[in-house]
């Protein structure tokens, strides 16, 4: 009987102990999102800061990889990186001269788009344990991406094709013309776990274009900030007649003096190359009629 009050009185006093002054994670500093860019020398840095009580003891703070070890500190020893970010870890980083904080945030040199994954921190000590878990996202950036709208004369519609290669995680794109979001039809290479080399379709009948349209493609990674554009105008190739009477109109008032005669027929002759020979002869012969009147 004596026994097991004793033991009960531990595991109380243990779980008291637990939950009320033994190690928290106060600040823990995983990216959302992190943008690889062309300077490798610059690590990511994942933190991973603690309360911990004076009299809490026997220290670990451990990172893990989707569930997997890849970074342990036991408090007075050296750090140690294993698994698969084993040579990606550098163990002499230090975030804070603090004995308790010493090591308790991993370094990665030279990120790669497949460490995108689950981190979580666990700080342990004899008296409590506190962990954190967060999705970090890894973006490579895509080599190429591309716009193009083309007209389909057979079908009198506008093709708009929309590429992006080389990037991670897979994108989503949009294609709009003059604002609205035309639906697209979306190819990606499956195979791979990654990088996505991904190209987006959509087909607009060229009567239901407002011309000159504007056609954009709006490149998105999911759940991050991540966004590009790509524009570029179009334009719907006008008829030859409609051009023609365009630019055979000519507008000469009658009533108007001589001196401002002038002036029209100067404008006149600077678009000369572009005039319909009969404008021409149309012209010269107001001309003559104004003249010998
Ligand atoms: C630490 O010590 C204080 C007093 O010395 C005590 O009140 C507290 O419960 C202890 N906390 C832990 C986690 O042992
Ligand atoms: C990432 O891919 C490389 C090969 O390109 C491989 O050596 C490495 O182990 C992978 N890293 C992870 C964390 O999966
Ligand atoms: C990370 O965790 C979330 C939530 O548990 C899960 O949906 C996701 O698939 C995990 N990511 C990886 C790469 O394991
Ligand atoms: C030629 O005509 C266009 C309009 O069709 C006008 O904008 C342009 O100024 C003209 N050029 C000259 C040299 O008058």
């Amino acid at each position: 009987m004596m026994k097991a009050v004793f033991y009960f009185g531990l595991i109380f006093t243990a779980a008291s102990i637990t939950f009320s002054g033994a190690v928290d994670i106060t600040n823990f500093q995983v990216p959302n999102s992190y943008i690889l860019d062309d300077d490798k020398t610059k690590p990511l840095i994942l933190d991973c800061a603690y309360d911990i009580s004076p009299n809490e003891t026997g220290l670990v703070v451990k990172w893990l990889f989707n569930g997997l070890n890849i970074y342990q500190w036991i408090i007075n020893q050296k750090p140690f990186a294993l698994g698969v970010m084993k040579k990606h870890i550098d163990t002499t980083y230090s975030p804070s001269s603090e004995k308790n904080d010493q090591y308790r945030a991993i370094s990665i040199t030279n990120p790669q788009w497949n460490m995108t994954g689950n981190y979580t921190c666990s700080v342990q000590t004899f008296q409590g344990v506190s962990k954190k878990t967060s999705e970090l996202k890894i973006i490579k950036p895509e080599s190429d991406f591309k716009l193009a709208a083309e007209v389909d004369k057979e079908l009198d519609d506008l093709d708009v094709t929309c590429s992006v290669e080389d990037i991670f995680p897979p994108p989503h794109l949009a294609i709009l013309i003059n604002g609205v979001q035309l639906s697209t039809e979306i190819k990606a290479e499956k195979d791979t776990k990654g990088p996505f080399d991904v190209t987006a379709t959509s087909k607009k009948a060229l009567d239901e274009i407002e011309s000159p349209a504007t056609v954009t493609c709006i490149l998105t990674i999911p759940g991050t900030d991540y966004e590009k554009r790509e524009e570029t105008v179009f334009s719907a190739p006008a008829p030859v007649e409609t051009e023609f009477l365009e630019r055979t109109e000519i507008d000469i008032d009658f009533e108007q003096p001589l001196a401002n005669m002038e002036s029209t027929s100067e404008q006149l002759e600077g678009n000369a190359s572009c005039l319909h020979p009969l404008t021409l002869l149309s012209v010269v012969s107001i001309f003559a009629a104004i003249f010998f009147s």
